[in-house]
């Protein structure tokens, strides 16, 4: 992962590198540092931790210079201290990395024995020596060229050259980079969001690419070291929506923002007064695919685990789901009739994207679906649906799921019309039932107090469980992996049918179970599993959207949520185990928008 800027200017820069860092610390936040030139000396700052205790540090000793570059790191190779930290230094050379070098041990070992002293644990550290050795004999272009012929991995980089005072040099293979210009200024920055508050004038780098940049120009060049162009793009101004407001936390207001999210999303795929679908553009037959695979990591996944079973419930298609990790190194059979379709919020995570570019490379059909539309997987796929949701900051995915859930439903709808899989007056039906969820959904926020109490159970746990059968073990696994993420607290989804098999060993006198049976087709099965664990000591936490007394026996706690129709339930099932999250993980004072050992957009292997 981790998050590089890069400014040149006519004014000093270290304040609107460390602001920039502060918008990507989303990337990576256990280390920070930047490096200007100043007086033709390399001045570098490190520090472990956050940008906060580097900004600490560059405001009782303030750095000068007019050119420089940041970094936030999430680290791979090395732990992260201040040594670790980038920028990695030589005496003429300063480089900031996103990415890994595969091939760091054989180049370090080789550098070691060419007399290279090195100081940390880094792959990075490598591309400083390497470009430094490189300019004995060349000028910094060429330089950074014979570098990266000899780096396998990813990379984004951000490069500065001491005895050229004017320049930063960027790279890039696997690993986002956009530019941004302004006036007297240009920019290097791992996304457009780093740039955003300094320009809405942008470029993106594409694999291969290399850019050299002053205050006043920005030079692009292919792998082959030809001179290209890049199409200047002009973004949208949404920075309203980066601000916490009122909330404490962004994955609060993120959290709050689900009915908003939904209705904005539903605004740009449904025409409410002819209750009609808008899918345009649509590059590929529908009634011509006879399989659908479904692609994403983490959450995303998750969202595509549910959109198999509507699928299946809608659709006669033969639908896949596959981890990215996997699906890029196993052997496909890729199929003429088969669609490929990506779910990502960020549109760069390194996994999805390398599934991705393999689908490419084998002529298949591809659709992704992302809340970044300027991102490398939007920009890769034959057709994007964008979801809407604004900028998701906080590190657990919330709003963009419910996002991605609706996106994927609707095209499912649409895919399943076309096919004549379903009637138009039952597409009718379930365009009216959704946009029911936005009521449904602030109905289910206010309940956010008794949650606060129930957590309370689980803050001293040894561990817990998700239950869930149907359309509701992909949001068990869903609450399962919120609560690990935020609360540091171990959780396993399961499908309740399964708990036999093994995982009923687990419970024991008084661990907190989750128990999610919504009004459908499992509703008795799920309930007779969860008195399985009752009659085993399980404390359980039963969500269901059947109002009913009877089964409210042998519970610690019932949360009621709203029905709508079966098939929308997973949206309204989620939000409580967002906030039963959220809350445990506020209990047990955890850094909410930012978990430990994690990052916002996943940009390695
Ligand atoms: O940006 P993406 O949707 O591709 O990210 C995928 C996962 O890294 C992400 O969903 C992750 O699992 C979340 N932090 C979970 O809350």
């Amino acid at each position: 992962m981790c998050g590089i800027i890069g400014i040149a200017s006519d004014k000093s820069v270290s304040s609107n590198i460390i602001n920039s860092l502060k918008r990507l610390e989303y990337r990576g936040y256990d280390s920070a540092g930047l490096a200007t030139l100043n007086n033709n000396l390399i001045i570098e700052k490190k520090c472990s931790g956050r940008v906060e205790q580097l900004e600490k540090i560059i405001f009782e000793s303030p750095v000068k210079g007019n050119i420089g570059i940041g970094h936030v790191r999430w680290a791979t190779h090395g732990i992260p201290n201040t040594v670790n930290a980038h920028p990695h230094s030589s005496e003429i050379v300063s480089v900031v990395h996103n990415g890994i070098i595969e091939n760091s041990d054989e180049l370090k070992k080789k550098l070691e024995k060419e007399g290279v002293k090195f100081k940390s644990q880094t792959d990075t550290e490598v591309i400083t020596f390497l470009i430094t050795k490189a300019l004995e004999s060349s000028d910094p272009l060429d330089s950074v060229f014979l570098t990266l012929e000899k780096l396998k991995g990813s990379f984004a980089l951000g490069i500065l050259f001491k005895n050229h005072n004017n320049i930063i040099i960027g790279a890039r293979r696997g690993s986002p980079l956009a530019v941004g210009y302004a006036k007297n200024e240009n920019y290097l920055g791992s996304d457009s969001y780093a740039l955003k508050s300094m320009t809405n004038k942008i470029s993106y780098l594409d694999d291969g690419d290399v850019c050299v940049l002053n205050k006043d120009h920005i030079e692009f060049y292919n792998q082959k070291k030809t001179k290209i162009n890049k199409k200047v793009l002009v973004l949208s101004d949404d920075a309203r929506s980066i601000s916490k407001g009122d909330y404490k936390n962004f994955m609060s207001k993120e959290i709050f923002e689900q009915p908003i999210t939904i209705k904005n999303c539903m605004n740009e795929y449904i025409d409410k007064i002819r209750n009609q679908i808008n899918l345009y553009d649509f590059p590929i037959q529908p009634d011509k695919i006879d399989k659908i695979t479904l692609i994403a990591c983490g959450t995303a996944y998750h969202s595509c685990l549910v959109a198999k079973y509507w699928f299946e419930e809608v659709t006669d298609l033969d639908v896949e789901v596959d981890i990215a990790s996997e699906f890029r190194y196993r052997n496909i059979k890729f199929k003429k009739n088969n669609l490929y379709i990506f779910v990502s919020q960020s549109g760069e995570t390194a996994d999805t994207a390398a599934a991705l570019e393999l689908c490419k490379q084998n002529n298949a059909k591809t659709c992704s679906i992302v809340n970044v539309v300027e991102s490398s997987i939007a920009r890769l796929s034959d057709w994007v649906l964008p979801i809407h949701a604004g900028p998701e900051i906080g590190v657990a995915s919330t709003k963009a799921f419910l996002g991605q859930l609706l996106v994927l439903y609707i095209l499912i709808l649409k895919i399943s019309k076309i096919r004549g899989d379903v009637s138009e007056k039952e597409i009718i039906k379930k365009i009216d039932d959704l946009k029911k969820i936005p009521d449904a959904l602030n109905q289910v926020l206010k309940i956010e107090d008794k949650i606060q109490v129930i957590a309370k159970d689980f803050v001293n746990a040894k561990g817990t469980m998700y239950l869930g059968r149907g359309l509701s073990y992909p949001i068990a696994l869903e609450g399962a992996l919120k609560l690990k993420e935020l609360s540091y607290l171990h959780a396993e989804g399961y499908p309740a049918g399964e708990m036999k098999h093994g995982p009923l060993a687990l419970i024991e006198d008084g661990l907190p179970v989750v128990v999610l049976a919504p009004n459908d087709k499992y509703f008795e099965k799920t309930i007779s599993n969860m008195q399985e664990v009752i009659a085993r000591g399980g404390k359980i936490l039963l969500i269901t959207d059947k109002h009913d007394e009877v089964i409210s026996e042998n519970l610690r706690f019932k949360l009621e949520i709203p029905f709508i129709n079966y098939l929308l339930t997973p949206f309204i099932i989620t939000v409580p185990l967002q906030l039963l999250a959220y809350h445990v993980a506020s209990l047990k004072k955890c850094d909410i928008d930012k978990p430990r050992n994690l990052a916002k957009s996943v940009t390695v292997e």
